[in-house]
């Protein structure tokens, strides 16, 4: 009786600290009554009132952050679409070559530098960044890579702070774990950078996500979305929504937005 009581409950319906400690209630008045008749249960039923019991955000579980493990998965693993479309924009205009660089670009929540690497190789400086130390270490002793022009930040991007005349910011799989009450200064500091004609190439996730359950992520319509590119000309959205696993072979609803956009 107890077990179901606490199996059950709790996972079927939103439940607070009120509920919880009346459940704690009632399995000391189990312990010391053993089971109590249906009209007791019915009358303690509807003194808990649980349809009335709603969870407050704090409550709310927060997305389970894996990255060691999804470092390992992901090793190796070529750059993203959304970066070597971008880059294919920059050939065609043939950015200035008079330095040694192609262009400066930033490369932020690089994990373990799978598109820092392809822009590198492509004689771009780079300025990579993580909010976990394991990443820029992975990415730091990667021994494929010529680390001349890379220059590295343990930054998370709550407290990111960019510089200036910033040719190109790639954002692969990362903006929307940045929680919801940083985001917009995230991107206001994205926009900033940039500068007019440069590109931010990258991904977002979209309302209808399965993650979008989690009150630490940020997820957009699509008219969030607009919104959020109105200084940009818009190279490339593509929404991509479907069934599908993780890096991790978790599965999982895909809700996202594949962008390349040039600000004007
Ligand atoms: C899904 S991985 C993507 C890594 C890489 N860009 C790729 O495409 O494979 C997300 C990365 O964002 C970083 N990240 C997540 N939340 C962050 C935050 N709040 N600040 C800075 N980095 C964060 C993680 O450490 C992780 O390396």
């Amino acid at each position: 009786m107890q077990h179901c009581l606490e199996s059950a409950l709790p996972r079927a319906l939103p439940i607070d600290g009120y509920a919880i400690g009346a459940l704690i209630c009632l399995k000391s008045y189990l312990g010391k009554r053993g089971i109590p008749s249906l009209v007791v249960m019915n009358n303690f039923m509807q003194r808990l009132r649980l349809d009335t019991v709603t969870p407050s955000v704090s409550d709310m579980p927060l997305f389970p952050r894996r990255w060691a493990e999804y470092y390992q998965v992901v090793t190796g693993r070529p750059p993203r679409e959304t970066l070597l479309m971008a880059l294919d924009h920059f050939n065609s205009e043939a950015l200035s070559c008079s330095r040694t660089t192609v262009g400066f670009a930033v490369d932020l929540g690089c994990g373990d530098g799978r598109d820092t690497a392809e822009l590198l190789r492509c004689h771009w400086r780079v300025l990579a960044v993580d909010g976990e130390p394991d990443a820029i270490a992975l990415l730091r002793n990667n021994q494929n890579i010529d680390r001349t022009y890379l220059e590295t930040r343990v930054q998370r991007f709550e407290d990111l702070t960019l510089p200036p005349d910033v040719d190109l910011i790639n954002a692969s799989f990362c903006l929307p774990f940045c929680p919801p009450s940083h985001f917009s200064e995230l991107w206001r500091e994205i926009e900033t950078a940039l500068r007019p004609g440069g590109r931010f190439c990258g991904h977002l996730f979209g309302d209808r996500d399965s993650w979008a359950v989690f009150p630490d992520l940020t997820h957009h319509t699509r008219q969030q979305i607009d919104q959020l590119l109105t200084h940009f000309e818009v190279e490339l959205l593509n929404e991509e929504e479907h069934l599908g696993k993780t890096a991790l072979g978790e599965e999982k609803h895909w809700h996202l937005y594949h962008i390349i956009a040039r600000k004007r």
